[in-house]
């Protein structure tokens, strides 16, 4: 079987995707799938154009983004690597075999984040008419903007913090809508509170707020990623994780928790190496993790999702209270990400998981 790996992509987690494709590459060709799979490489880069062949193996391997000269996305040079000499640009800058995407029998898209967890590739696939892995396009579009999320998850019954969904305009364009919008997250929300731009993940752009100046600032700044925005009630409360594998019969995995010593689970938390430590299974009452499980799979069958997504909770101690915070429907991948480490504590090695998930994309 032909598995088209897509990787990088036009988001701010380009680097990610990068490190997820790697682990995902090793494990379809580790021991227990030899001969099931041939892999073949395609990047994105930050600027969108498409590589293929051996520059997309060589990001793959190094993981590495390519240095693009020019930041114009229609820039008509071609950009290399700093090991690649010029004299090979014009070549490498266009698909190395043209007809190998018209050969993949089953995509893998390996993106995170918008331009690629968001329904955009996965229309792009359903057009072309073959199986990928992963959530289509309602699902991933749906499980992206945290606005149309929190909708699904309230038409749902699945409990959440209070939110206030704004749009750029009210935070840009009218000097009088702004103090007012202020006003209503303070009297609804209070502080602590989060602002977030409503379509990017790994907590790009994300602000924890405990002022009047810090929200304004917070507002600004997260409408420069996005024209819509969220603000969510702070709650003190435990980070827990559940994953969930399948399609309309899906499975949840054991829960897992997070811990870190920051202020919030930020971008630097989340990717620096000991900034965080996962529990797994997270030290909790049977009766709290079957709660969540439940909730897992009440939030992947509300967005439409399919074959994997990992549903992120807090868990208030002192009441009992589980509040759904997001849905990913494609999380880290890397060895020592949650996603396939909760699998593994639940019975299905790294390897067996990419194979399932192939699979299930052919169901
Ligand atoms: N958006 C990142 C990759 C995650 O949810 O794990
Ligand atoms: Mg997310």
């Amino acid at each position: 079987l032909r598995v088209g790996l897509l990787f990088g992509g036009c988001s701010g987690e380009h680097e990610v995707s990068l490190s997820s494709a790697r682990a995902i590459a090793q494990a379809l060709s580790a021991d227990q799938n030899t001969g099931k799979y041939e892999i073949l490489p395609f990047y994105i880069r930050k600027d969108g154009r498409w590589q293929a062949g051996e520059l997309a193996q060589q990001v793959l391997e190094s993981r590495t983004p390519l240095q693009l000269e020019s930041s114009t996305p229609d820039s008509p040079s071609p950009i290399a690597s700093s090991e690649i000499s010029t004299a090979n640009t014009q070549q490498l800058n266009r698909w190395q075999s043209p007809s190998q995407a018209a050969e993949i029998d089953v995509w893998f898209p390996i993106l995170h984040g918008p331009n690629g967890e968001d329904g955009t590739v996965q229309g792009m696939l359903k057009l072309m008419q073959v199986p990928f892995v992963g959530s289509g396009v309602l699902g991933s579009a749906i499980g992206m903007d945290k606005i149309a999320m929190k909708m699904a998850f309230a038409h749902a019954g699945i409990p959440q913090v209070k939110y206030i969904a704004v749009n750029r305009s009210q935070v840009w364009s009218n000097p009088c809508v702004f103090p007012k919008l202020c006003d209503e997250i303070e009297g609804t929300l209070g502080y602590p509170c989060f602002v977030k731009p409503a379509n990017l993940g790994s907590s790009v752009g994300i602000s924890k707020v405990r002022s009047r100046t810090e929200l304004e600032t917070a507002l600004d700044n997260a409408a420069s990623y996005d024209r819509r925005l969220i603000v969510e009630a702070g709650v003190v409360a435990r980070e827990v994780e559940c994953a969930v594998l399948g399609n309309d019969n899906p499975k949840a995995s054991v829960v897992g928790e997070i811990t870190f010593e920051s202020d919030f689970y930020d971008y630097e938390t989340k990717y620096t190496q000991g900034e965080a430590d996962l529990l797994i299974p997270a030290p909790l009452p049977d009766a709290i993790a079957t709660q969540i499980q439940d909730l897992a799979l009440k939030a992947f069958a509300a967005i439409d999702a399919a074959g994997l997504a990992r549903v992120d909770f807090f868990y208030v101690e002192a009441t009992g209270e589980i509040l759904i915070n997001e849905i990913n429907t494609f999380p880290g991948f890397t060895a020592t990400s949650m996603y396939p480490q909760l699998w593994a504590a639940s019975g299905i090695s790294f390897p067996e998981l990419v194979d399932q998930l192939v699979q299930l994309a052919l169901e």
